[in-house]
């Protein structure tokens, strides 16, 4: 069924999952800037909304899918018939339309969600992929807090969906709960105990409650799934989503574990910005990969390390995400060799220069102040000959 087995289909729901985040709601405009630039950046899938749930996210989902045609456009529904006409209704302009149906599957949703049992739920799950399936051919099933489910019954429930005609089953880590094993684990117990399970694509999609979402999710792939559920900078309900630029990154990174996307991550860094941006949720700065600390090197051991061979203390190249370079920024503790660089950058002639007697004046300054500006370095050295320049 797949030509390449060891290509990770990246399904986006930055514009879904992502824009569930108070406060982060998007207009239908907003969704078509950013899902062109998730076209462009390469992803498989773009999951474009949840049309039920209010007319301007029908309303989007039916503009993405006029204008953005490569990616597969994804609606998310409910299992049951209102929610999958409304979604199917929602898609009738896309080129490639997928819907995404599902229902809880740990005994904590079916008893307590649901009030409900698991014979009558795995009913529900059949009947909405079957009644998905009249509208098109492409059909995803979710396993709602599969982390939480009951192995046995987790894959009796795929079983019968895939059987049903589900394309990709969803596994999802719902509230973050897994640990990296066990959810490796769970996804290769499914593999090996669903008998059809070659029918289908096995989607990760890990939520970030404990800081694992990331981890969670590279554990499926490694053991036999193959799409990647995720958000740009890891935005969604709560602690967030699995972020996009890290598992892609952890998969070209490490190339051992012999599995790639099609993402240019060079349009990691851009992207990042215009989703924190439109969104209105700010990037922590030691965020991973698109944070604003992630190639910025301020002591200095490792800016001495950085200066003479860059991957010291870099394992990605900032440029291969969009960054042009990275930063050796100044601060008290800075050494002579990153003091030397930005003199030298700036024009300075270095062995005209007392390095040392410089750097003791450097040092004060940067003891009063937080972090050392090009301004301040040029007023440092305003008392030096204009024969101190190159
Ligand atoms: O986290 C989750 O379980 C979901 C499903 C609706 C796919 O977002
Ligand atoms: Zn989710």
């Amino acid at each position: 069924m797949l030509h390449d087995p060891n290509r990770i289909f990246v399904f986006d729901t930055t514009l879904r999952d992502g824009e569930q985040v108070p406060g982060s709601q998007l207009t239908t405009p907003e969704k078509i800037i950013i899902g062109e630039a998730l076209q462009a950046l390469g992803v498989d899938v773009i999951e474009a909304g949840f049309p039920i749930s209010s007319p301007g996210d029908f309303q989007s989902v039916v503009e993405l899918s006029k204008v953005v045609r490569e990616p597969i456009i994804c609606a998310l529904t409910r299992a049951n018939k209102g929610d999958i006409d409304c979604a199917a209704a929602a898609l009738k302009h896309a080129k490639r339309p997928r819907i995404h149906t599902g229902i809880g599957s740990s005994d904590m949703h079916i008893k307590y969600k649901f009030n409900s049992t698991r014979e009558a739920i795995l009913a529900r799950a059949v009947e909405a992929v079957k009644y998905a399936k009249q509208f098109v051919e492409d059909v995803e099933f979710y396993a709602e807090d599969a982390g939480r489910a009951d192995n046995e019954y987790l894959a009796q429930m795929i079983e019968a969906v895939i059987a049903a005609g589900a394309t990709v089953v969803n596994i999802p880590d719902t509230n973050g709960y897994c640990l990296p094993e066990q959810y490796g684990a769970k996804i290769r117990f499914l593999k090996e105990n669903v008998k059809n399970i070659d029918q289908a694509i096995i989607a990760v999609h890990c939520h970030n409650d404990l800081g694992l979402a990331t981890a969670n999710s590279i554990a499926g792939l490694q053991n036999g799934a193959r799409q990647v559920e995720c958000t740009i900078n890891g935005i969604g309900e709560r602690a967030g989503n699995t972020s996009l630029e890290e598992v892609v990154m952890v998969l070209k990174t490490h190339q051992s574990l012999n599995l790639h996307t099609n993402i240019n991550t060079k349009h990691l860094y851009p992207l990042s910005g215009t989703v924190s941006r439109m969104m209105r949720m700010p990037v922590q700065p030691n965020k991973a990969i698109v944070g604003r600390n992630a190639f910025a090197h301020s002591s200095g051991i490792h800016q001495d390390g950085v200066l003479k061979h860059r991957e010291t203390y870099e394992i990605i190249n900032p440029e291969d995400v969009g960054i042009d370079q990275s930063e050796i920024i100044l601060t008290a503790r800075s050494g002579r060799h990153a003091l030397k660089h930005h003199l030298e950058r700036l024009g300075y002639a270095i062995d005209r220069i007392d390095l040392d007697q410089t750097y003791q004046r450097f040092l004060l300054l940067a003891d009063e102040k937080k972090e050392i500006k090009d301004d301040d370095l040029l007023r440092l050295m305003g008392d030096e000959a204009e024969t101190n320049f190159k």
